[in-house]
């Protein structure tokens, strides 16, 4: 296949939502759309359970299957739908982060009850700081839920995006009659059923015609003619590149577990999504047309057998064409290296692949040389940018338990950090190693795979720090003073950066006014961030 027509027809992008509005329900619909999964519940099977607390063996296994499922290909409408898999559970938000920056856009599933929620709001900053586009689908339209334009405002304010509704629903819970397709002018009509797809769709041209009050009831053809001149009003026209620039965000409506609005969203989405895009290096911009072969790696799984030490690596393809057995540029390294077992994760199966293109996900194996971020191409001297670190929220210091096995216990830590499981700070004096996550769980990730893959005993301490800022100031002087009125507080991160770790949101704003020519960075990704 030639690149240009790879690239045309590939759509690589995420399903993000909080925990429980249904993305795992939508993606194992959209896989029963595509006819990458007969039957439904093959995808729930590999879900992280959201209850768990401190099962993390059994959340490790699910990890371990999510592997096959990490990546989930199928065609539709002429496209290759490439699905990257997020965790649901929230102390693996990190690993949502890293995932977000080898997709093209994401559907965001929104519960219709319960709105915005936490983990929404933090996924679409990283959306917005990468300008991603997005599209939203309001899930649990069977059930009663909020008011629908007080939901398209809740969204608009709090995610700070601005929304456009392309279907409109017709009531809500024991009311919902189905899905008006605003795009295409078609009546979609509800019916419950969790394992048929309906694809019956009414066309009704004219909005004003008796035929809708036939069909659905006079009072709710009223309604929706009310409430679709009011969208027409109040919203502008879609518009597909304020779509592709990250600026608008197109409306769903529908039922993932009833089928329901499914289809439309993923016609569309075909239709209007982004092909691959290319991504910002250190050098320049590369794009996914360019002849030579370039990708990044953005995810590092461990085996979960303990007696392997190898891992995948998985490598988003950003331009030319990856083969296999072919030496590229380890670019961190400086090193060549060719692989001979590339994977594909499509469908359930991992299969050894000859080549792949722009937008593809690729597995290798690796033996502890790679790390998150790490860049292959085929020769040129680039990094590709934008794997952000976020500030942890819990901080931990790891003490050694067993002074003899100082060596395993730092080579432990250091790859697991190269996986991303945490982030690591080191404090002076006493080489101090503060571990930084997400959730608590990762804690007994890290003690328990210490101990099992390398041999290591230690224990957490929990330090009392709110947050993580990189510093940067141009102000060499005040950079000075700061560090040393600060240097209780001062860590360095794996690159050698300068962290503050600040205890309180007070003392961090009170550092921001005292030192108002130092930048106090939320992420490590300094250039990308949004003011
Ligand atoms: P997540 O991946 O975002 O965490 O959510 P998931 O798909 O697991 O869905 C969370 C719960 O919401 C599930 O119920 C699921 O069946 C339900 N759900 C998903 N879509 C809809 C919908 O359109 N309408 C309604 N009413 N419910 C929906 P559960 O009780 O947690 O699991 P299960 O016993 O149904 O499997």
């Amino acid at each position: 296949m030639k690149n240009a027509e790879a690239i045309e027809k590939r759509r690589t992008f995420g399903i993000i939502s909080h925990p429980d509005a249904g993305k795992t329900t939508l993606t194992e619909k959209l896989l029963l759309f595509g006819g990458a999964i007969q039957t439904a519940g093959a995808v729930k099977n590999n879900k992280i359970k959201k209850t768990a607390t401190s099962d993390f063996m059994e959340i490790e296994k699910q990890r371990g299957i999510s592997v096959a499922t990490s990546v989930m290909a199928f065609e539709y409408a002429g496209k290759q739908v490439n699905i990257l898999d997020t965790p649901g559970h929230k102390d693996f938000a990190e690993d949502t982060f890293r995932t977000l920056t080898a997709v093209d856009s994401v559907i965001l599933v929104i519960d219709s009850a319960n709105g915005v929620e936490d983990q929404t709001k933090k996924l679409m900053e990283v959306c917005r700081m990468r300008k991603t586009p997005v599209i939203i689908f309001i899930n649990k339209m069977d059930r009663e839920g909020k008011y629908t334009f007080d939901l398209l405002d809740e969204l608009e304010n709090t995610l700070d995006i601005k929304v456009r509704p392309l279907t409109w629903p017709i009531g809500m819970g024991d009311r919902f009659k189905g899905v008006y397709n605003i795009y295409q002018k078609g009546l979609n009509l509800f019916q419950a059923n969790k394992t048929k797809i309906s694809t019956d769709v009414v066309e009704i041209s004219d909005i004003n015609s008796p035929e809708l009050d036939e069909i659905v009831g006079e009072h709710p053809a009223n309604e929706l003619r009310e409430e679709l001149e009011i969208v027409e009003g109040v919203y502008d026209a879609f518009n597909r590149e304020a779509y592709l620039a990250g600026d608008v965000a197109p409306v769903f409506f529908g039922s993932a577990v009833n089928n329901f609005g499914v289809k439309e969203l993923l016609d569309t989405f075909c239709e209007i999504s982004p092909s691959p895009r290319g991504r910002e290096t250190d050098l320049r911009f590369i794009n996914p047309s360019d002849d030579k072969f370039s990708g990044f790696v953005f995810k590092i799984h461990a085996n979960l057998d303990p007696k392997h030490r190898d891992r995948i690596a998985f490598l988003r393809i950003v331009s030319g064409k990856f083969e296999r057995n072919t030496f590229y540029n380890h670019v961190r390294l400086d090193k060549k290296i060719k692989f001979p077992n590339p994977t594909s994760f499509m469908a359930q199966d991992k299969s050894v692949i000859d080549e792949a293109f722009p937008g593809d996900v690729i597995g290798l194996y690796d033996t502890g040389t790679f790390k998150i971020g790490d860049t292959l191409n085929e020769g040129e001297n680039f990094m590709f940018k934008g794997i952000p670190s976020f500030s942890p929220e819990i901080f931990q210091e790891l003490e050694n338990l067993d002074p003899l096995k100082s060596k395993q216990l730092e080579k432990g830590i250091r790859q697991l950090m190269d996986e991303g499981v945490a982030q690591l700070f080191i404090q002076q004096p006493g080489n101090r190693k503060i571990v930084g996550t997400v959730g608590q769980l990762q804690f007994e990730v890290i003690s328990y795979r210490l101990e099992h893959e390398y041999g290591a005993n230690c224990r957490f301490i929990p330090k009392n720090y709110h947050k993580a800022c990189w510093i940067t100031s141009d102000n060499l002087e005040q950079l000075e003073q700061f560090k040393r009125s600060k240097s209780n507080s001062l860590a360095k991160d794996k690159d050698d950066n300068l962290v503050f770790l600040a205890e309180t949101s007070f003392l961090l704003s009170m550092a921001e006014q005292d030192f108002p020519e130092i930048t106090f960075h939320k992420t490590s990704e300094f250039k990308l961030e949004r003011v």
